[in-house]
């Protein structure tokens, strides 16, 4: 089977690029996570550290350090009796070797390694990490060694993650090409009496068939006023003719993210109020979509939403007095509260700095989304026609030389071609 990661020649590349970025004397560290126990002594399917598979291409638990000596990975030593179990690994001999660094070493051996190089380095490049050991040990080697100036490694690695290259572009193009070709299937299986859950397993199933390591986040399947609420992810109740279903979904291929939304009717069509507010929120996704080129700002194409959706909002009856006055006390985000677009990556939220309030420029080579929603909880004061309707609309796209592309075009998001695709689904 062809790998569906990118070929080995990329990540000594990619260790240049991220050297010629730091301190001349500095160290980077990594600690990626430890597996996580999903149950008693079962644990959940390991999903690598994105900066040590950026680097290295390495999946399985791993801390790295990077500096003027080159690479240093350590892995899990090898253990006959645990590999009968857990199938083998490559141990840190076999670790070095295959992924090109100057040194392998076992996990255990970071905290001497660690202390050692920072004996001689003035910039120490490091995150935060959740497992309080590591913290705690980091931040004990750090004073013991005079404190060197500590930065995110976030930061530094975000300046080379936004920027896609060709080969990644290959294959985020592949996972949301999949991934959307997946809702278009799921547009046809919906049926009024399905539960929510049959509905996600539909569209994970659909990344699983199509090579997919598995949904890239957990799949957000919102029937009714479940969809007013934004990280739902209960996904049990029951859809019934007349309501809407959002799904938020995308599949994680070779180590990349899809993350679409598109928000169909249960039955045949859109009724009066739900077309309604969906025209409104694609109207605002087309213009934002339409701002994206390079050297508008990632902000710039928030506001642009903000222009379209804002005026409707009035216009429907979500939102009183003039557009200066609901843009001056951001009345809007009582029905649109995040923001129009993120990095999209090997996170679905990627690294990769905003800028200053969101000032910064887009480049060609950066993938982000455009999402706008509106959400009217079921309490929510306004028309009551309107209550309850939860709307968003997320496409991914790819930064062009002069313009963008949009990577999800596939999944249908105009009402006619969902209500075509919904009345034969039915029929
Ligand atoms: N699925 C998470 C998001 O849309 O940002
Ligand atoms: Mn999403
Ligand atoms: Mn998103």
């Amino acid at each position: 089977m062809t790998p569906k990661g990118p070929k080995a020649e990329v990540y000594p590349k990619r260790r240049q690029r991220a050297l010629a970025a730091m301190d001349h004397n500095s160290v980077l560290f990594i600690a990626g996570p430890a597996e996580a126990v999903y149950s008693n002594d079962v644990c959940y399917r390991y999903r690598p550290d994105t900066n040590i598979r950026y680097l290295t291409g390495y999946e399985d638990p791993a801390c790295l350090m990077l500096g003027a000596a080159g690479l240093t990975l350590f892995v899990e030593a090898r253990d006959a009796e645990r590999e009968r179990w857990t199938g083998p690994r490559p141990g840190p001999e076999g670790a070095a070797e295959r992924y090109g660094a100057e040194q392998g070493l076992a996990l255990d051996q970071w905290p001497a390694k660690l202390e050692e190089a920072l004996g001689n380095t003035k910039v120490v490049y490091y995150d935060h990490s959740l497992d309080p050991y590591v913290e705690v040990r980091v931040r004990e080697l750090l004073s013991a060694s005079g404190a060197p100036e500590l930065r995110p490694a976030r930061e530094l690695l975000g300046q080379l993650r936004v920027i896609k290259e060709e080969a990644e572009i290959r294959i985020m193009r592949e996972a949301i090409r999949l991934s959307a070709q997946a809702h278009r299937s799921l547009a046809g299986l919906v049926r009024p009496g399905m539960s929510e859950y049959e509905a996600e397993a539909a569209i994970d199933h659909e990344f699983r068939r199509g090579g997919c390591a598995g949904p890239a986040y957990p799949t957000i399947a919102a029937s009714g006023a479940n969809a007013t609420v934004l990280h739902y992810i209960r996904n049990d109740r029951t859809m019934n003719e007349g309501d809407l279903l959002l799904v938020d979904a995308g599949g994680e291929y070779g180590g990349y993210c899809a993350d679409i939304t598109r928000t169909i009717p249960v039955g045949d069509s859109y009724s009066g109020p739900q077309r309604e507010v969906y025209e409104t929120v694609l109207t605002a996704q087309k213009s934002a979509i339409d701002a994206v080129r390079p050297g508008v700002t990632y902000g710039e194409v928030h506001m642009q939403a903000l222009a379209s959706l804002v005026p409707a909002m009035i216009e429907i009856g979500l939102l009183e007095g003039s557009v200066d006055e609901c843009m001056e006390s951001r009345t809007y985000t009582d029905y649109y509260m995040h923001r129009t677009s993120h990095w999209l990556g090997m996170d679905v939220h990627d690294l990769g700095s905003y800028g200053q309030d969101g000032d910064r420029p887009l480049e060609p080579g950066m993938v982000l989304t455009v999402e706008p929603g509106i959400y009217v909880s079921e309490g929510a004061d306004c028309p009551e026609h309107l209550r309850g309707i939860g709307v968003r609309i997320e496409d991914d796209l790819l930064v062009t030389d002069n313009g963008a592309e949009v990577l999800s075009a596939v999944a249908p998001k105009e009402t006619a071609e969902i209500e075509e695709l919904r009345g034969r689904a039915l029929a």
